[in-house]
């Protein structure tokens, strides 16, 4: 039986980044994951898989539409999916052993196979030579997530697909019908579209991007609108079936819809199957999350989980932050994340981004703010690179002027809100970041300049 002073269960962002930390601070660590490739849905099926297709169905629908405008001709293009998809899977693969060089390097011993918690302090994994036992003086639970559906939606791992389906297809479907406007629904609708499919988003809520700011989220609605992805908001999806290759979706119990392939994008569940938890006293929540307290800790003492196990924003980076804060905890007595200063990126053309509050958090709250706003339409860098659509709105305290939300739609959005991510987590006002010097001519200087908005003075409109 191997000792350890810590065993993670899952090795996605949450769960990898954990165990090195833990490893950093000099303790003796394990880490159990059932699937022979490390870093969980992030690097396997979710992130890094949907980055790889976007980036190339972008320059795809460049060559096609975009380059000539800008003066060059590259004469017919043509798709080729197979070397599109084994692209992603280079990436996914290189990077899938670049963690497994990490655990190495920060000695930690990794255990393949799935693990139940079968007393406090013992791990048991089902290896391939049998189960495993693990003495653990702390547990850390990271197991993730999986595809959530709807009553009435079987999801057949074929036309009835998930996003782990919709990453894997080997040819563009003529009719995606896609479940759900959040992140997942719009970037691999997003995809196919480009590629060449008629993609149907079905939405039951009367918006897209739940959670997201109201005002960015209409922007986005009508930019994706506008390059042909269909959209039908309030609409209830209650049913699917498949015969003989044709998806029928029923809507509202009422009509229905007819296509070749289907994308349930309804949100997640956490993965808490055959874990144990009832071996020490762990129980879910009603949706099925683990409870934790402010440092992570379960209902059972030395049993910690964190990311999307235990619900709040389903967000690699959110659980890498979570598995840092527990572990330090632990460790150094120190250790916490701010919910405030998490930023969200969906990556469509242009990306949406966010962090802090939106203005609907805001008047809930009753909280006064100020607001100022810049368009990429004025910012030189955008006009100069043809990416001119969206803008950038800072929201400020009214009385103490510190940033309270940042909301981008436009280009590279999902880098520039860093900035704006900095910016929260110092306590700065839009003063601050009116008063940095940002380089010119760059997309930055759009923050600046919704900086200087908010209090009336902004230059270049
Ligand atoms: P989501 O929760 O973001 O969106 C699901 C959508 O489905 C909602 O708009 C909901 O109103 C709609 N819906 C629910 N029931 C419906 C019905 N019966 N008929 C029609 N529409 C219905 O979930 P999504 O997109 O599946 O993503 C799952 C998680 O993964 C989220 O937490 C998301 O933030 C995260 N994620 C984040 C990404 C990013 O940061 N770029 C990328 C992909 C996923």
């Amino acid at each position: 039986m191997a000792e350890f002073d810590l065993v993670v269960i899952g090795a996605g962002p949450g769960g990898y980044v954990a165990a090195i930390r833990a490893a950093q601070l000099g303790k003796k660590v394990a880490c159990v994951e059932k699937e022979t490739m490390l870093g969980g849905t992030c690097l396997r099926v979710g992130c890094i898989p949907s980055k790889a297709l976007l980036e190339s169905s972008h320059l795809y629908e460049q060559a096609t539409h975009g380059f000539e405008q800008r003066g060059i001709k590259i004469g017919k293009t043509t798709l080729d999916l197979a070397a599109m998809q084994r692209h992603k899977l280079e990436v996914v693969k290189t990077l899938g052993g670049g963690i497994d060089g990490l655990l190495k390097k920060n000695k930690i011993t990794r255990v393949l196979g799935h693990a139940t918690i079968t007393a406090p302090g013992q791990v048991t994994v089902q290896t391939k030579d049998g189960p495993q036992v693990l003495q653990a003086e702390t547990i850390l639970i990271a197991t993730g997530s999986q595809p959530a559906t709807l009553p009435g939606i079987e999801l057949d791992g074929d036309r009835i697909g998930s996003s782990t389906e919709s990453l894997a297809c080997e040819e563009v479907p003529k009719h995606l019908v896609v479940i759900g406007a959040g992140a997942i629904g719009l970037e691999l609708g997003t995809v196919w579209r480009r590629l060449g499919a008629k993609v149907t988003v079905l939405e039951y809520l009367d918006r897209i991007l739940p959670g997201m700011d109201a005002e960015i989220a209409r922007d986005a609605h009508k930019v994706l609108q506008r390059q042909g992805l269909e959209f039908r908001l309030g609409t209830k999806v209650t049913g699917a079936k498949v015969t003989r290759k044709v998806c029928e979706v029923s809507i509202d119990g009422a009509s229905s819809i007819k296509c070749d392939r289907m994308l349930v994008a309804v949100g997640r569940k956490p993965n808490t199957e055959n874990l144990g938890l009832a071996n020490v006293g762990i129980e879910t929540d009603k949706r099925g999350f683990i409870p934790v307290n402010a440092h992570y800790q379960t209902a059972a003492s030395g049993i910690y989980a964190i990311g999307d196990v235990i619900g709040g924003a389903m967000l690699a980076h959110k659980a890498e932050e979570e598995g840092i804060a527990c572990v330090e905890h632990l460790y150094t007595g120190y250790g916490h994340v701010n919910n405030n200063a998490i930023p969200a990126v969906v990556y469509t053309e242009p990306e949406v981004a966010s962090v802090g509050l939106t203005e609907e958090q805001l008047q809930a709250d009753g909280i006064e703010y100020r607001k100022g706003t810049f368009p990429f339409a004025a910012n030189g860098r955008a006009r100069a690179s043809g990416q001119i659509e969206g803008k950038v709105k800072v929201l400020a305290h009214a009385a103490t002027d510190r940033v309270l939300g940042v909301h981008i739609i436009g280009p590279h959005a999902g880098e520039l809100i860093a900035e704006a991510a900095v910016a929260i987590e110092f306590g700065a006002s839009s003063e601050d970041i009116a008063r940095t010097c940002h380089a010119h001519p760059t997309l930055a200087e759009t923050l600046k300049e919704a900086a200087l908005s908010a209090d009336g003075r902004a230059i270049h409109i």
